[in-house]
Protein backbone atom coordinates (compact mmCIF):
# COMPACT_ATOMS: atom_id res chain seq x y z
CA UNK A 1 0.00 0.00 0.00
CA UNK A 2 1.56 3.79 -0.70
CA UNK A 3 0.00 6.73 0.93
CA UNK A 4 1.47 9.10 -1.72
CA UNK A 5 4.70 8.38 -1.77
CA UNK A 6 4.79 6.76 1.37
CA UNK A 7 5.39 2.98 1.05
CA UNK A 8 3.28 0.97 3.36
CA UNK A 9 4.51 -2.52 3.80
CA UNK A 10 3.63 -4.98 5.21
CA UNK A 11 0.11 -3.44 5.48
CA UNK A 12 -0.24 -4.00 9.39
CA UNK A 13 -0.03 -0.93 11.15
CA UNK A 14 -0.66 0.20 14.94
CA UNK A 15 -3.41 2.04 15.60
CA UNK A 16 -2.91 5.69 17.32
CA UNK A 17 -3.76 5.29 21.35
CA UNK A 18 -3.76 8.28 23.50
CA UNK A 19 -1.76 6.87 26.78
CA UNK A 20 0.07 4.06 24.46
CA UNK A 21 1.39 4.77 20.87
CA UNK A 22 3.86 7.32 22.29
CA UNK A 23 7.77 7.19 21.37
CA UNK A 24 8.83 3.92 23.17
CA UNK A 25 5.51 1.71 22.05
CA UNK A 26 5.95 3.10 18.36
CA UNK A 27 9.67 1.99 18.46
CA UNK A 28 8.41 -1.48 20.07
CA UNK A 29 5.74 -1.67 17.63
CA UNK A 30 8.24 -1.09 14.60
CA UNK A 31 10.66 -3.31 15.41
CA UNK A 32 7.92 -5.97 15.69
CA UNK A 33 7.03 -5.42 11.92
CA UNK A 34 4.57 -2.19 12.18
CA UNK A 35 4.75 -0.65 9.19
CA UNK A 36 3.43 2.63 9.96
CA UNK A 37 2.64 4.27 13.44
CA UNK A 38 0.63 7.09 14.61
CA UNK A 39 1.25 9.15 17.48
CA UNK A 40 -1.45 9.74 20.65
CA UNK A 41 -3.78 12.70 19.65
CA UNK A 42 -2.52 16.06 19.42
CA UNK A 43 -5.38 18.71 20.10
CA UNK A 44 -5.39 21.76 17.71
CA UNK A 45 -6.80 23.93 20.48
CA UNK A 46 -4.34 23.36 23.62
CA UNK A 47 -1.91 23.72 20.49
CA UNK A 48 -2.78 26.76 19.72
CA UNK A 49 -2.52 27.85 23.48
CA UNK A 50 0.80 26.99 22.85
CA UNK A 51 0.70 23.49 25.23
CA UNK A 52 4.00 22.12 26.40
CA UNK A 53 2.49 18.59 26.56
CA UNK A 54 0.96 18.83 23.09
CA UNK A 55 4.40 19.74 21.46
CA UNK A 56 5.74 16.76 22.96
CA UNK A 57 3.37 14.34 21.98
CA UNK A 58 4.59 15.57 18.50
CA UNK A 59 8.03 14.64 19.13
CA UNK A 60 9.45 12.31 17.15
CA UNK A 61 12.46 9.66 17.51
CA UNK A 62 15.26 10.28 15.22
CA UNK A 63 14.95 8.37 11.80
CA UNK A 64 11.85 7.40 12.57
CA UNK A 65 9.60 6.42 9.40
CA UNK A 66 6.64 6.10 8.42
CA UNK A 67 5.09 7.69 11.08
CA UNK A 68 1.51 9.92 10.66
CA UNK A 69 0.79 12.43 13.77
CA UNK A 70 -2.66 12.61 14.52
CA UNK A 71 -4.72 15.58 14.80
CA UNK A 72 -8.09 16.54 16.67
CA UNK A 73 -10.27 19.60 16.37
CA UNK A 74 -12.94 20.88 14.43
CA UNK A 75 -12.28 24.59 13.61
CA UNK A 76 -10.16 24.38 10.21
CA UNK A 77 -8.07 27.23 10.72
CA UNK A 78 -6.30 25.46 14.07
CA UNK A 79 -6.38 22.50 12.67
CA UNK A 80 -4.52 23.91 9.82
CA UNK A 81 -2.48 25.20 11.81
CA UNK A 82 -2.19 21.81 13.89
CA UNK A 83 -1.07 20.02 10.42
CA UNK A 84 1.85 22.85 9.53
CA UNK A 85 3.24 21.89 12.76
CA UNK A 86 3.02 18.01 12.52
CA UNK A 87 4.39 18.94 9.32
CA UNK A 88 7.74 20.56 10.86
CA UNK A 89 8.19 17.89 13.05
CA UNK A 90 8.90 15.38 10.71
CA UNK A 91 5.49 13.35 10.49
CA UNK A 92 5.43 11.83 6.80
CA UNK A 93 1.25 11.90 7.23
CA UNK A 94 -1.35 13.89 9.48
CA UNK A 95 -3.71 12.23 10.22
CA UNK A 96 -7.25 13.62 11.41
CA UNK A 97 -9.15 11.97 14.63
CA UNK A 98 -12.39 11.80 13.61
CA UNK A 99 -13.83 8.51 16.09
CA UNK A 100 -12.51 9.62 19.95
CA UNK A 101 -16.21 9.06 21.39
CA UNK A 102 -14.22 11.04 24.95
CA UNK A 103 -17.56 13.25 26.23
CA UNK A 104 -14.71 16.05 26.99
CA UNK A 105 -13.77 15.84 22.51
CA UNK A 106 -17.27 15.31 21.53
CA UNK A 107 -18.99 18.45 23.44
CA UNK A 108 -16.33 20.60 21.27
CA UNK A 109 -17.69 19.03 18.47
CA UNK A 110 -14.57 17.43 17.76
CA UNK A 111 -13.77 13.74 17.60
CA UNK A 112 -16.30 11.48 16.50
CA UNK A 113 -19.03 14.65 16.88
CA UNK A 114 -17.80 15.88 13.89
CA UNK A 115 -19.38 12.55 12.17
CA UNK A 116 -22.88 14.40 12.82
CA UNK A 117 -21.41 17.67 10.79
CA UNK A 118 -20.40 16.74 7.47
CA UNK A 119 -19.77 20.70 6.28
CA UNK A 120 -17.38 20.74 9.00
CA UNK A 121 -15.70 17.57 8.25
CA UNK A 122 -15.26 18.27 5.00
CA UNK A 123 -13.88 21.99 5.80
CA UNK A 124 -11.18 20.60 8.61
CA UNK A 125 -10.56 17.99 5.73
CA UNK A 126 -10.26 20.71 2.91
CA UNK A 127 -7.86 22.91 5.47
CA UNK A 128 -5.58 20.03 6.35
CA UNK A 129 -5.06 19.37 3.06
CA UNK A 130 -4.17 23.28 1.73
CA UNK A 131 -1.82 23.80 4.87
CA UNK A 132 0.98 20.73 4.34
CA UNK A 133 2.51 19.01 1.27
CA UNK A 134 2.43 16.13 3.03
CA UNK A 135 -0.59 13.27 2.77
CA UNK A 136 -3.45 14.24 4.93
CA UNK A 137 -5.39 10.32 6.18
CA UNK A 138 -8.45 10.36 8.11
CA UNK A 139 -9.14 7.62 10.68
CA UNK A 140 -13.11 7.45 11.85
CA UNK A 141 -15.88 5.68 13.06
CA UNK A 142 -18.86 4.63 11.10
CA UNK A 143 -20.93 7.09 12.45
CA UNK A 144 -22.67 8.50 15.52
CA UNK A 145 -24.79 5.54 16.24
CA UNK A 146 -26.38 2.60 14.25
CA UNK A 147 -29.31 5.28 13.03
CA UNK A 148 -26.60 7.88 11.27
CA UNK A 149 -23.86 5.57 9.59
CA UNK A 150 -22.20 8.38 7.64
CA UNK A 151 -18.92 7.11 6.88
CA UNK A 152 -19.70 5.78 3.66
CA UNK A 153 -21.59 9.43 2.60
CA UNK A 154 -18.54 11.02 4.57
CA UNK A 155 -15.56 9.08 3.02
CA UNK A 156 -16.00 9.75 -0.33
CA UNK A 157 -16.24 13.66 0.14
CA UNK A 158 -12.66 13.48 2.15
CA UNK A 159 -11.32 11.67 -0.96
CA UNK A 160 -12.83 14.46 -3.32
CA UNK A 161 -11.35 17.41 -1.07
CA UNK A 162 -7.74 15.61 -1.00
CA UNK A 163 -7.70 13.07 1.51
CA UNK A 164 -5.28 10.27 0.36
CA UNK A 165 -6.46 7.12 3.13
CA UNK A 166 -8.91 6.48 5.56
CA UNK A 167 -8.42 4.43 8.58
CA UNK A 168 -12.40 3.22 9.46
CA UNK A 169 -12.87 1.89 12.96
CA UNK A 170 -15.95 -0.44 12.90
CA UNK A 171 -17.95 1.08 15.58
CA UNK A 172 -19.88 3.81 16.25
CA UNK A 173 -19.51 6.28 19.04
CA UNK A 174 -22.38 4.99 20.67
CA UNK A 175 -21.07 1.27 20.88
CA UNK A 176 -18.19 3.03 22.65
CA UNK A 177 -16.02 -0.55 23.06
CA UNK A 178 -19.32 -2.26 24.48
CA UNK A 179 -20.56 -4.08 21.00
CA UNK A 180 -18.09 -6.03 19.08
CA UNK A 181 -16.55 -4.28 15.68
CA UNK A 182 -18.73 -4.78 12.70
CA UNK A 183 -16.70 -4.70 9.08
CA UNK A 184 -19.42 -4.71 7.47
CA UNK A 185 -18.68 -0.88 7.59
CA UNK A 186 -15.57 -1.18 6.10
CA UNK A 187 -16.65 -3.05 2.88
CA UNK A 188 -19.30 -0.31 2.69
CA UNK A 189 -16.89 2.62 2.53
CA UNK A 190 -14.64 0.26 0.64
CA UNK A 191 -17.43 0.57 -2.22
CA UNK A 192 -17.39 4.82 -2.06
CA UNK A 193 -13.32 5.35 -1.95
CA UNK A 194 -10.50 4.65 -4.37
CA UNK A 195 -8.04 5.88 -2.16
CA UNK A 196 -6.62 3.34 0.56
CA UNK A 197 -8.45 2.27 3.01
CA UNK A 198 -7.03 0.60 6.49
CA UNK A 199 -9.42 -1.52 8.68
CA UNK A 200 -9.28 -1.34 12.19
CA UNK A 201 -12.00 -2.96 14.98
CA UNK A 202 -11.04 -6.50 16.75
CA UNK A 203 -8.32 -7.46 15.13
CA UNK A 204 -6.68 -10.17 17.87
CA UNK A 205 -5.40 -12.83 15.91
CA UNK A 206 -3.69 -13.16 12.34
CA UNK A 207 -6.20 -15.24 10.92
CA UNK A 208 -8.18 -12.00 11.59
CA UNK A 209 -6.07 -10.39 10.05
CA UNK A 210 -6.28 -11.86 7.15
CA UNK A 211 -10.27 -12.23 6.96
CA UNK A 212 -10.35 -8.66 7.37
CA UNK A 213 -7.99 -8.00 4.68
CA UNK A 214 -10.28 -10.65 2.12
CA UNK A 215 -13.82 -10.11 3.61
CA UNK A 216 -13.94 -6.01 3.53
CA UNK A 217 -11.66 -5.29 0.74
CA UNK A 218 -9.64 -3.09 3.11
CA UNK A 219 -6.01 -2.49 1.62
CA UNK A 220 -4.60 -2.67 5.37
CA UNK A 221 -5.22 -3.66 8.96
CA UNK A 222 -5.20 -1.39 12.17
CA UNK A 223 -4.06 -3.19 15.36
CA UNK A 224 -4.96 -1.70 18.69
CA UNK A 225 -5.23 -3.27 21.67
CA UNK A 226 -4.04 -6.78 20.78
CA UNK A 227 -0.78 -5.14 21.15
CA UNK A 228 -0.88 -4.07 24.29
CA UNK A 229 2.01 -6.81 26.18
CA UNK A 230 1.74 -8.42 22.92
CA UNK A 231 3.93 -6.14 20.07
CA UNK A 232 4.92 -9.60 18.68
CA UNK A 233 1.06 -9.49 17.24
CA UNK A 234 2.62 -7.41 14.40
CA UNK A 235 4.73 -10.03 13.17
CA UNK A 236 3.14 -12.97 13.93
CA UNK A 237 0.37 -11.06 11.28
CA UNK A 238 2.70 -10.59 8.95
CA UNK A 239 4.19 -13.86 9.15
CA UNK A 240 1.06 -15.64 8.79
CA UNK A 241 -0.25 -12.89 5.62
CA UNK A 242 2.97 -14.27 4.13
CA UNK A 243 3.40 -17.93 4.59
CA UNK A 244 -0.04 -18.98 5.71
CA UNK A 245 2.33 -20.79 8.93
CA UNK A 246 1.93 -19.36 12.67
CA UNK A 247 5.37 -18.04 14.57
CA UNK A 248 5.56 -19.49 17.81
CA UNK A 249 4.50 -16.88 20.79
CA UNK A 250 7.84 -15.11 21.81
CA UNK A 251 8.94 -16.93 24.84
CA UNK A 252 9.64 -15.45 28.24
CA UNK A 253 12.62 -14.22 27.94
CA UNK A 254 11.93 -12.07 25.08
CA UNK A 255 8.59 -10.49 26.76
CA UNK A 256 11.30 -9.65 30.10
CA UNK A 257 13.91 -8.18 27.35
CA UNK A 258 11.12 -6.56 25.92
CA UNK A 259 9.36 -5.32 29.05
CA UNK A 260 12.36 -3.91 30.28
CA UNK A 261 13.51 -2.15 27.24
CA UNK A 262 9.94 -0.45 27.33
CA UNK A 263 10.43 0.60 31.12
CA UNK A 264 13.90 1.56 30.10
CA UNK A 265 13.02 3.88 27.42
CA UNK A 266 9.88 5.06 29.29
CA UNK A 267 11.80 6.32 32.19
CA UNK A 268 14.45 7.79 29.66
CA UNK A 269 11.59 9.78 27.72
CA UNK A 270 9.22 10.92 30.55
CA UNK A 271 11.80 10.76 33.58
CA UNK A 272 11.10 7.98 36.60
CA UNK A 273 7.77 9.73 38.60
CA UNK A 274 5.71 9.62 35.18
CA UNK A 275 7.09 6.66 33.28
CA UNK A 276 6.21 4.51 36.23
CA UNK A 277 2.82 4.99 36.97
CA UNK A 278 2.05 4.97 33.28
CA UNK A 279 4.01 1.37 33.19
CA UNK A 280 2.20 -0.61 35.60
CA UNK A 281 -0.38 -1.09 33.55
CA UNK A 282 2.06 -2.11 30.43
CA UNK A 283 3.95 -4.04 32.70
CA UNK A 284 0.62 -5.84 34.00
CA UNK A 285 0.29 -6.91 30.24
CA UNK A 286 4.13 -8.38 29.74
CA UNK A 287 3.90 -10.52 32.92
CA UNK A 288 1.32 -13.03 31.56
CA UNK A 289 0.82 -16.51 30.37
CA UNK A 290 2.38 -18.36 33.66
CA UNK A 291 0.24 -20.06 36.17
CA UNK A 292 0.32 -18.11 39.19
CA UNK A 293 0.87 -14.60 37.12
CA UNK A 294 -2.00 -12.73 38.06
CA UNK A 295 0.24 -12.12 41.65
CA UNK A 296 2.79 -10.42 39.56
CA UNK A 297 0.44 -8.62 37.55
CA UNK A 298 -1.54 -7.66 41.00
CA UNK A 299 2.16 -6.31 42.24
CA UNK A 300 2.90 -4.11 38.95
CA UNK A 301 0.20 -2.22 40.34
CA UNK A 302 2.43 -1.07 43.58
CA UNK A 303 5.31 0.05 41.65
CA UNK A 304 6.65 3.30 42.07
CA UNK A 305 10.44 3.31 41.29
CA UNK A 306 12.46 2.20 38.05
CA UNK A 307 14.80 -0.50 40.36
CA UNK A 308 11.58 -2.14 41.75
CA UNK A 309 10.40 -2.36 38.23
CA UNK A 310 13.24 -4.01 36.87
CA UNK A 311 13.28 -6.41 39.91
CA UNK A 312 9.62 -7.43 39.09
CA UNK A 313 10.42 -8.74 35.85
CA UNK A 314 13.82 -10.79 37.01
CA UNK A 315 11.50 -12.04 39.62
CA UNK A 316 9.02 -13.36 36.87
CA UNK A 317 11.56 -14.56 34.77
CA UNK A 318 12.54 -16.83 37.15
CA UNK A 319 8.76 -17.71 38.00
CA UNK A 320 8.06 -18.65 34.24
CA UNK A 321 11.42 -20.74 33.69
CA UNK A 322 9.43 -22.96 36.07
CA UNK A 323 6.30 -22.96 34.86
CA UNK A 324 5.10 -24.05 30.87
CA UNK A 325 3.33 -20.83 29.23
CA UNK A 326 0.88 -20.33 28.30
CA UNK A 327 -0.79 -17.36 25.82
CA UNK A 328 -3.83 -16.02 26.74
C1 LIG B 1 -6.26 3.36 25.29
C2 LIG B 1 -6.76 3.76 23.93
C3 LIG B 1 -6.49 5.02 23.44
C4 LIG B 1 -6.94 5.41 22.17
N1 LIG B 1 -6.61 6.64 21.69
C5 LIG B 1 -6.91 6.96 20.41
C6 LIG B 1 -6.43 8.16 19.83
O1 LIG B 1 -5.72 8.98 20.45
N2 LIG B 1 -6.77 8.42 18.53
C7 LIG B 1 -7.54 7.55 17.80
O2 LIG B 1 -7.84 7.82 16.63
N3 LIG B 1 -8.01 6.41 18.34
C8 LIG B 1 -7.69 6.09 19.60
N4 LIG B 1 -8.09 4.88 20.11
C9 LIG B 1 -8.82 3.93 19.25
C10 LIG B 1 -7.86 2.96 18.54
O3 LIG B 1 -7.01 3.67 17.66
C11 LIG B 1 -8.63 1.89 17.75
O4 LIG B 1 -9.42 2.54 16.79
C12 LIG B 1 -9.52 1.04 18.64
O5 LIG B 1 -8.86 0.63 19.82
C13 LIG B 1 -10.04 -0.19 17.90
O6 LIG B 1 -8.98 -1.02 17.49
P1 LIG B 1 -8.60 -2.37 18.30
O7 LIG B 1 -9.87 -3.20 18.38
O8 LIG B 1 -7.54 -3.00 17.45
O9 LIG B 1 -8.12 -1.95 19.65
C14 LIG B 1 -7.69 4.50 21.38
C15 LIG B 1 -7.97 3.23 21.89
C16 LIG B 1 -7.52 2.85 23.14
C17 LIG B 1 -7.83 1.46 23.64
Amino acid sequence: MKIGNTVIDPPILLAPMAGVSNRAFRAISRSQGASLCTTEMVNANALAHRSAKSYWLMELDPGETPVGIQIAGSDPELMAQAAVEAEAHGADLVDINMGCPVKKVVNNGDGSALLNDADRAVSVVEAVVQAVKIPVTVKMRAGWDHDSITAPDLAPLFEKVGAQAIALHARTRSDQYARPANWDFIRQVRERVSIPLIGNGDVETPEDALRMLETTGADAVMIGRASFGDPWIFRRVTHYLDKGEHLPPPSAEERAQMARWHLDRMVEIKGESVAIPEMRKQLAWYLKGTPGSAEFRKRTQKLTTKAEASALISEWLEHARHEELTWN
